[in-house]
């Protein structure tokens, strides 16, 4: 069928956020585009919100006036549902509630001809339940834009049970032609993005409830570290506690309670409080006038060793031997396993067992645990975590050691998988166990990770390059630690890891 061309007619439903943002983008693409809403105040109110946003772009030399009034001019308000009836596509975008969008589909049905397609930008909805009572449920497709609509590039095309192919085809060329990253996605709880970032925000959770740190310590880990854009607290609050919440209450219920999307008691204390973060004011952070946002604790600052030993490879870590070499630290390359020995002292990567039990399976007491960095030598933070028997001089050597590399260290408790490696092993976990059931392929898991939510890598990739066999391991100790459910490896990582194979190849 292909994609849908700039002559045939878009209509959107909902002026409101997403779908005035998603009018701007195919009168921007040359649509000529309908803008209905039930409440007419809306239309205006959602035309000067795009409006707004064009003089912006004016403004700052991204647009000329002539596109500006050209993309506007592509644009007409609706003011009766009839008028929405030659259109080839139109996409819904009102209330999320079941009953109203099936009823909005069944009107619209009824007035539109067989060759309309109809969309909705549901984030948590069953599409398959929406088109449920609809004579043509085959032309019924979700089309889920993210929030800002014009400038986040993801678009999940989601099919239910009785969408037609080649519709959802149509939509994914047409997304493309509009110059967004569409990857297809099955109907199912949170589709790709909103389910797969569920750990992001849940694990963040548990480690603050278990006392690892603060929680600007535990952002300041995320950003600097992990490379995020965002931490998870921060992210939180800007999203709103009440909506990321309820996203994780609804993915949890829809996915019958399985223990792996379980909502925190941390996060339901502040919904219940009104503390939704910046919109109100207050969420993990303060956002009063006047209140100073809190920062990450740094370690004191500590000698550089002058030599230390390396016994076998690092593995993800192994660029760090270079970057100590060139602040001059002389290095010893012997057989073993991934330590790094300063004297009695002996450092490594987290495997997702803490400190203490390794110290204790080994015997060896003064035992220091440190966390997975995106890029080990871009990274300005590390989290360094001391088994509970290890001395205060050999944590003091494992901070001088990475301080002499110029970057900041946060000693965190000695929680298992500590803070990036736990985060990215069940991110990835997730994201493989989301292709394992089907609801998209390798090629759509990362890029909807990267373009919907910024990651700075994808889950999937991500997890390649730490090693299959050592994210299977961290989860497993995870597993054992905790004896949860959500530490469960995806059997897609597990036969990856059997088979000596890759996701990519
Ligand atoms: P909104 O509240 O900003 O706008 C909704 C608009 O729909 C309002 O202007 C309202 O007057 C209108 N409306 C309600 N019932 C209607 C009906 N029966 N017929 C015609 N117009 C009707 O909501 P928002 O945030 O734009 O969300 C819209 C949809 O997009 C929801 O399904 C939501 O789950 C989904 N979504 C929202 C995202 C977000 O970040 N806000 C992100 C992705 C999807």
């Amino acid at each position: 069928m292909g994609a849908l061309t700039i002559d045939q007619t878009i209509a959107v439903i909902g002026a409101g956020t997403m779908g005035a943002g998603i009018a701007q983008i195919a009168a921007a693409a040359g649509h000529p585009t309908l803008l209905f809403d039930a409440n007419p105040e809306a239309i205006e109110r959602g035309i000067g919100q795009i409006d707004a946003g064009l003089k912006k772009q004016v403004a700052r030399g991204k647009m000329s006036e002539a596109q500006r009034t050209a993309l506007l001019a592509n644009i007409t308000p609706a003011h009766k549902l009839e008028e929405l009836a030659e259109a080839a596509l139109v996409i819904e975008a009102i209330l999320e509630d079941l009953q109203v969008k099936q009823d909005l589909f069944a009107q619209l049905e009824s007035l539109c001809g067989d060759k309309t397609i109809l969309a909705t930008n549901t984030s948590s909805l069953s599409v398959t339940a929406i088109a449920a009572d609809l004579a043509r449920p085959d032309n019924l497709v979700g089309m889920h834009f993210f929030n800002p609509a014009p400038v986040m590039k993801l678009v999940e095309v989601v099919s239910g049970v009785t969408t037609s192919p080649a519709a959802a085809q149509t939509l994914f060329d047409t997304a493309a032609n509009w110059g967004k990253h569409p990857v297809f996605a099955k109907s199912t709880p949170g589709f790709i993005v909103n389910r797969v970032a569920r750990p992001f925000y849940a694990e963040g959770l548990r480690l603050l409830e278990e006392g690892a740190a603060d929680v600007a310590t535990l952002d300041g880990i995320i950003r600097e570290a992990g490379g995020f854009r965002m931490g998870p607290f921060e992210l939180m609050d800007l999203i709103g506690h009440d909506v990321n919440y309820a996203v994780t209450s609804t993915v949890y219920a829809g996915f019958y309670y399985d223990q792996r999307f379980l909502p925190s008691l941390i996060q339901k204390e502040l919904v219940d409080g009104g503390l939704y973060g910046r919109k109100s004011g207050r969420g993990f952070y303060d956002y009063r006038e006047g209140a100073v946002k809190a920062s990450a604790t740094d370690a004191s600052a500590a000698a550089a060793p002058d030599s230390i030993e390396i016994t076998g490879e690092l593995g993800i870590a192994e660029p760090l031997v270079d970057l100590w070499k060139q602040a001059g630290i002389r290095i010893k390359r012997t057989e073993g396993n991934g330590w790094i020995r300063i004297g009695h002292t002996r450092i490594a990567l987290t495997d997702g067992r803490s400190a203490t039990r390794r110290a204790a399976a080994d015997h060896l007491s003064d035992t220091i645990l440190f966390d997975l960095a995106l890029d080990y030598s871009k990274a300005t933070r590390i989290a360094l975590a001391a088994g509970d028997n290890a001395s205060p001089e050999a944590l003091r050597q494992a901070t001088g050691l990475f301080q002499a590399l110029g970057k900041q260290v946060s000693v965190i408790a000695d929680i298992p998988g500590m803070v990036v490696m736990r985060t990215v092993c069940t991110l990835a976990n997730e994201a493989a166990d989301a292709v394992f059931q089907q609801v998209c392929d390798v090629a759509g898991a990362d890029p909807a990770m990267q373009s919907g939510v910024n990651y700075p890598l994808g889950p999937l990739a991500w997890a390649e390059r730490i090693g299959l066999p050592r994210v299977q391991a961290v989860l497993e100790n995870l597993l054992q630690a905790y004896g949860l459910d959500r530490y469960r490896v995806s059997q897609l990582l597990r036969r990856k890891v059997e088979g000596s194979n890759r996701f990519y190849d």
